[in-house]
């Protein structure tokens, strides 16, 4: 192993020295190169994938397949990072045996070194076998957008006092059944921050405020990759879908008139 190799256990160590993680997701080798080459901590392969490269409405129809086929790709291109592939729908939570299996699988075919899961408490039992199989986990609370059926839409998560005791429930027990970080998406600034202050695993904030110990995004909409309206907490670090659009449309419009390809461009 690399010097320099971020592991699950190192990020426990960065929370205790007060240093900040910086996650992406990626879900190609050339990102994933890039990446890991800016110096990101922690890079998952998220299933969001389904809907920036695969072009599904929701997370829901993504495989375990195509989870492993993405993990692959990303994980020729990591030398750096923490790599964590995502459990897609159903691959998780179904029964213990087979939620131990398919994260077995990421570590072994795809090379993963951390799977994450979404979910609370009710997961915890799959976790805990997981865990103790010898896959670091990170869960994922708060918006889980694998819920998206149930829940009825994306939305906001621990509002209320009740159901900021609940999600800090689940951060806790979470915790206890060996979850090495835990993903806390759309909810409350305060709410976060002091689930943030109650753990001594390093949360990892998507929509959750400036106070977690880390922040994670989908490498699409820091690159302005997506269509549609943006979520309030997405920040356009480059515009690199406006820039792919107008180069898509001056190389159709130089091959039209006979520009493309020029002396310059052509072999003698
Ligand atoms: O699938 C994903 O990309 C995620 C992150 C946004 C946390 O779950």
């Amino acid at each position: 192993m690399n010097d320099d190799k971020v592991t699950a256990v190192a990020l426990g160590g960065m929370k205790a020295r007060g240093e900040r993680i910086a996650a992406l997701t990626a879900c190609d080798y050339f990102s994933a190169r890039v990446v890991d080459g800016a110096g990101i901590d922690l890079i998952l392969v998220g299933d969001s994938l389904g809907m920036v490269a695969l072009g599904y409405r929701n997370t829901l129809p993504v495989t375990m397949e195509e989870m492993l086929h993405h993990t692959r790709a990303v994980s020729r291109g990591v030398r750096r990072a923490l790599l964590v592939a995502d459990m897609p729908f159903m691959a998780a939570g179904v029964s213990v045996e087979e939620t131990v299996r398919n994260a077995g699988r990421f570590v072994k075919e795809a090379g993963a070194e951390a799977v994450k899961i979404e979910g609370g408490e009710e997961i915890g039992g799959h976790v805990r076998a997981v865990v103790r199989a010898g896959v670091p986990v990170l869960g994922h609370i708060g918006l889980t957008p694998q819920d998206v059926l149930v829940v009825g839409g994306y939305r906001v998560q621990g509002r209320g006092e009740e159901a900021a005791r609940r999600l800090l429930d689940d951060a806790r027990a979470l915790r206890e059944c060996g979850v090495f970080a835990v993903v806390l998406e759309c909810v409350p600034s305060p709410v976060a921050a002091s689930i943030t202050a109650a753990l001594d695993i390093p949360t990892i904030g998507i929509g959750a405020g400036p106070r977690c110990d880390g922040q994670i995004l989908v490498l699409h909409d820091i690159l302005g990759m997506y269509e549609g309206r943006a979520a309030k907490f997405m920040k356009v670090y480059a515009d690199v879908g406006a820039a792919m659009r107008e180069a898509a449309a001056a190389y159709a419009r130089e091959v039209r008139e006979g520009a493309y390809p020029d002396d310059a461009h052509s072999y003698r």
